[in-house]
């Protein structure tokens, strides 16, 4: 029977949960900044509303990013588990694990005794994925593992390796772009120290391109991104008794040449004084004062390997599509 001889495990890292008054303590200092500046925390968008405005965005005609990198994987997955022969593939924010299929069954193609360790701070999400492929590969073994980045790396790169064979650890979707570079560099030293000789790691990046077309992808004529946007001043109402009225703000979006990276802004559209009960704060706004809430990296081939030259790691390759709009970059320890 399909599913009988699947194993599908799902063990928690622990300390998913953030600490009490974390989240206080990053608002504050954001909004007390100038200019006042939410882009630090990227995770604070993603309550249940913005991961699905988030899922929204993945499928509007402007934003190219997440097709464009599952073409890539189609394209790529056989080259690349020959070239690594990885038996283990390591999702980091494995989500919905809905990319990795292709990865997957390349590692099938190539033999038997084939495992996939999905890994994410959303339990259900583990759960679902690791359920999903079960019945859909029964050969595959699957541990998933429920954590954070902040507190469950370590651990969960320390997990018995299968004898002999290297792995593959992914990072998919670009979200190393959200990462101020400092915590990119922090993040990938991390990762870098959980690898060993033999081991992949394989990161997803979006690459500098026309700034019309990123503007575009952050400013999409339905307005989802502007919604997904807004959402965090829902997120800041519901979580710190915030009392941001959202229609009073502006959505903008703007390619910044000289960090290569797109910006996510709310500017407000009048004078105002916002109490955030928790913080005890009552935030004042001028007319027309932007406060950033998001950066979106944006990468040359030259950018990431000095990135990964400066954490230990060396680039091996650059995958992209045929229009260069994204990379999968293909590293091991240096
Ligand atoms: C989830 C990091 C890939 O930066 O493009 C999409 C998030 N923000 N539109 C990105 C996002 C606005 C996204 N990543």
């Amino acid at each position: 029977m399909a599913g009988e001889a699947g194993r599908a495990t799902v063990r928690s890292l622990g300390e998913v949960s953030e600490e009490p008054g974390r989240m206080a303590e990053d608002v504050r200092a954001g909004l007390l900044g100038v200019p006042k500046d939410l882009s630090p925390w990227p995770k604070y968008f993603y309550d249940a509303e913005g991961s699905e405005i988030f899922e929204e965005i993945t499928a509007l005609p402007e934003y190219y990013q997440t097709r464009t990198e599952l073409s890539i994987l189609q394209a790529k997955a056989g080259e690349l588990i020959a070239r690594t022969d990885s038996r283990e593939l390591i999702e980091l924010g494995s989500g919905s694990s809905s990319k990795t299929g292709a990865l997957l069954n390349a590692m099938l193609e190539a033999g038997d005794a084939v495992s996939y360790v999905p890994f994410d701070v959303s339990e259900s999400a583990v759960k679902g994925s690791a359920e999903r492929l079960r019945e859909e590969y029964p050969k595959m073994e699957i541990s998933g593992f429920v954590g954070d980045f902040d507190h469950s790396l370590e651990r969960l790169l320390d997990h018995p390796r299968k004898d002999g064979s290297g792995r593959l650890v992914i990072f998919l979707g670009g979200t190393v772009g959200n990462f101020t570079p400092e915590r990119r560099r922090e993040f990938l030293g991390r990762l870098r120290g959980g690898l060993e000789s033999g081991d992949y790691l394989l990161v997803g990046l979006d690459l500098v391109k026309d700034a019309s077309v990123l503007e575009a992808a952050y400013d999409d004529a339905a307005g989802v991104t502007a919604r997904f946007n807004k959402n965090l001043l829902h997120v800041l109402n519901r979580k710190l008794g915030g009392e941001f009225d959202p229609d009073l703000f502006a959505h903008r979006a703007t390619f910044n040449p000289e960090e290569s990276r797109v910006e996510m802004w709310l500017d407000s559209k009048v004078t105002q004084e916002v109490p955030v009960k928790s913080l005890g704060l009552e935030v004042p706004f001028d007319k027309g004062e932007g406060m950033r809430t998001e950066i979106s990296t944006k990468f040359t081939r030259e950018s990431i390997a000095s990135t990964f030259d400066e954490t230990g790691l060396r680039m091996l390759d650059l995958y992209t599509d045929d229009k260069d709009l994204f990379g999968l970059a293909l590293g091991e320890p240096a």
